[in-house]
């Protein structure tokens, strides 16, 4: 039997984690999470595809051929969560499972990122938890795809 695959998005900037800001984001670099996340999934039998893009219409395109081959999307917008209708109505077409994460808690930061366009068009979001918005995330979304 095949096995499942998920899709993860990392939005702008994620590639500079560890360096960036590391009193909002932490210091663990995009590599550690990554490893993270593929030792979650091996264990449940799943497989990962990991992308990371800084430009909204890629993000676009992932999000469009998506559809069919992957049983759930895991994706953290970054600073498109707070301006990107595109990426929001990619999601709303592709009618994938998806769960929004980020790092940082959007609510208790400024007031421009209170607003996720993504949100309404997804299951559900994980804020605020650092690294471990992802793992709670993966699993979550694990739990969902084998329970429905
Ligand atoms: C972020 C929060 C966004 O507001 C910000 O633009 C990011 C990262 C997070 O993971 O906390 O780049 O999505």
């Amino acid at each position: 039997m095949n096995r499942k695959k998920i899709l993860v998005i990392h939005g702008p900037n994620l590639n500079l984690l560890g360096r960036r800001e590391p009193g909002v984001y932490g210091t663990a670099t995009l590599e550690q999470i990554n490893n993270v996340l593929k030792k979650i999934a091996s264990k449940k039998n799943f497989g990962l595809v990991i992308t990371q893009s800084n430009y909204e219409g890629e993000i676009v395109d992932l999000i469009g051929k998506a559809k069919g081959k992957f049983a759930g999307l895991l994706i953290n917008p970054a600073a498109y969560t707070h301006t990107s209708v595109a990426i929001r109505d990619a999601i709303a077409a592709a009618s994938l499972l998806t769960i929004e994460v980020h790092l940082s808690n959007i609510y208790s930061r400024e007031e421009f990122r209170h607003k996720s366009i993504i949100s309404p068009v997804v299951k559900g979001t994980i804020t605020g938890f650092g690294p471990k918005s992802y793992t709670l995330g993966i699993e979550t979304l694990i739990d969902l795809i084998n329970n429905p």
